[in-house]
């Protein structure tokens, strides 16, 4: 297939991943016989210095007439004093929002080769296999009034309905196509909004008698988390706390540079590692490129209905660890390899199956309004 892809390198250690998942997407192209145009485009911190806009026009326009995005991050210390509309993370915000990517899938899965990587004991993190869905387009990212003055700062916390309904309907679809269980988390003992939060998800219930619901609050959640992870399939919250239970969450995997991200519900998916960009590593060539390779991975599946090129690519990913090959944050001294090296060991491992590999589908009535249609998940 012809399929146009956005490039936005961003700020740090993005432009070091996402040359190494390009350069994936390409092995993958050439063993499966796509043809792939990559457009690349500035955002955050970058593309402040070159136009004094963190997202311009030109990015968003590119943005929104590919077939999908693959980002790397945005922000950094040079940028943190900017007024609000020339902070680096304000450009990725207004590009989800542009975007209409409401749901964020964060797919935490420990792979036996990074048990060591983790702080946690091997038998409690041995088995996780979770996936966050995180609300991404509302909440306290977004909510008005916000405003900043020398001795009184606000923001808001808002949710509508429709919004808690339409998120709810991917993490319960979710959850049919893996194991049945989905745990909503919110702060329900204290906030309006998670108070209608839980009503919403426990209304919409009897629709999914096969899903086994349960609701949690997110301290508790947060502990438990690291405590009994292999309890936990599919996991819905809202924005802010999603943010939070996903860098917790990679505690789990070993390192933040292994977690990957789905931002969906538009016309064209988004696609990131869920780390930052990383400014204590940045330029020296050991920043973990997995966490953007796995996301390039969603984006061959969920963008491109590639499913036997995206399972490749994670064969590919899983058959480099279990190798033994890593960056420094998850890797024993003596094996310490680069960003570049890794992302050539990953490569060399891309074979094209001689079997079509099976997927479970989410019905495309998820998506409301998507033309994307339907969305592929690995059960
Ligand atoms: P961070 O995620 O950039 O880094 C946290 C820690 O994890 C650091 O010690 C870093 O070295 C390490 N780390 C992150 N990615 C790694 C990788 N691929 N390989 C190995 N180690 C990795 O969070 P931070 O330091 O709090 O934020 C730095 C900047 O990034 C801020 O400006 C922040 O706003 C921004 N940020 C952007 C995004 C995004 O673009 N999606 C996400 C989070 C933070
Ligand atoms: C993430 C990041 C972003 C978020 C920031 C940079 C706006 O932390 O993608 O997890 O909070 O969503
Ligand atoms: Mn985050």
């Amino acid at each position: 297939m012809d399929a146009r892809i956005a490039i936005l390198p961003g700020d740090g250690v993005g432009p070091e991943v996402v040359r190494e998942a390009v350069g994936c997407l390409g092995t993958i192209a050439e063993a499966f016989g796509h043809r792939f145009a990559f457009e690349e485009a500035p955002i955050g911190g970058a593309a402040v210095d070159l136009c004094g806009d963190p997202l311009p026009h030109a990015t968003l326009d590119i943005c929104k007439t590919s077939q999908a995005i693959l980002l790397g991050a945005v922000g950094g210390p040079q940028w943190d004093g900017r007024p609000l509309e020339q902070r680096p993370e304000q450009g990725l915000l207004r590009l989800r929002k542009e975007l209409g990517v409401f749901a964020n899938l964060r797919p935490v899965a420990v792979h036996e080769a990074m048990l060591h990587a983790s702080p946690l004991r091997a038998e409690i993190v041995r088995g996780t296999d979770l996936v966050i869905v995180r609300e991404l387009s509302g909440g306290l990212y977004f909510g008005e009034p916000r405003s900043l003055d020398p001795n009184r700062a606000v923001n808001t916390l808002p949710y509508e309905r429709y919004e808690i309904e339409r998120v709810s309907r991917v993490a319960f679809e979710l959850a049919r196509v893996r194991r049945h269980k989905l745990v909503s988390v919110d702060k329900a003992n204290v906030l309006e909004t998670s108070r209608l939060w839980r009503k919403v998800v426990g209304e919409m219930a009897p629709e999914y008698p096969d899903v086994e619901l349960h609701h949690q609050y997110v301290d508790s959640f947060a502990m438990a988390l690291v405590t009994r992870p292999t309890d936990f399939d599919v996991v819905l919250t809202e924005n802010l706390f999603g943010d939070i239970l996903s860098d917790e969450a990679a505690v789990l995997a070993g390192s933040l540079g292994l977690l990957p991200s789905a931002s969906l519900g538009g016309p064209v998916g988004l696609y990131e590692p869920i780390h930052g960009s990383a400014p204590d590593i940045a330029g020296k060539d050991i920043a973990n490129p997995v966490g953007t390779i796995l996301s390039a991975a969603m984006l061959l599946r969920h963008s491109l209905n590639l499913h036997a090129e995206a399972a490749a690519l994670e064969a590919a990913v899983d058959a480099a660890l279990a190798a033994g090959h890593g960056t420094p944050d998850i890797t024993r001294a003596s094996r310490r390899e680069g960003t570049r090296t890794l992302g050539a060991r990953i490569r060399n491992h891309i074979f094209k199956p001689r079997m079509p590999t099976a997927t479970a589908t989410i019905p495309a009535h998820v998506w409301w309004g998507s033309p994307e249609g339907s969305l592929h998940l690995h059960s």
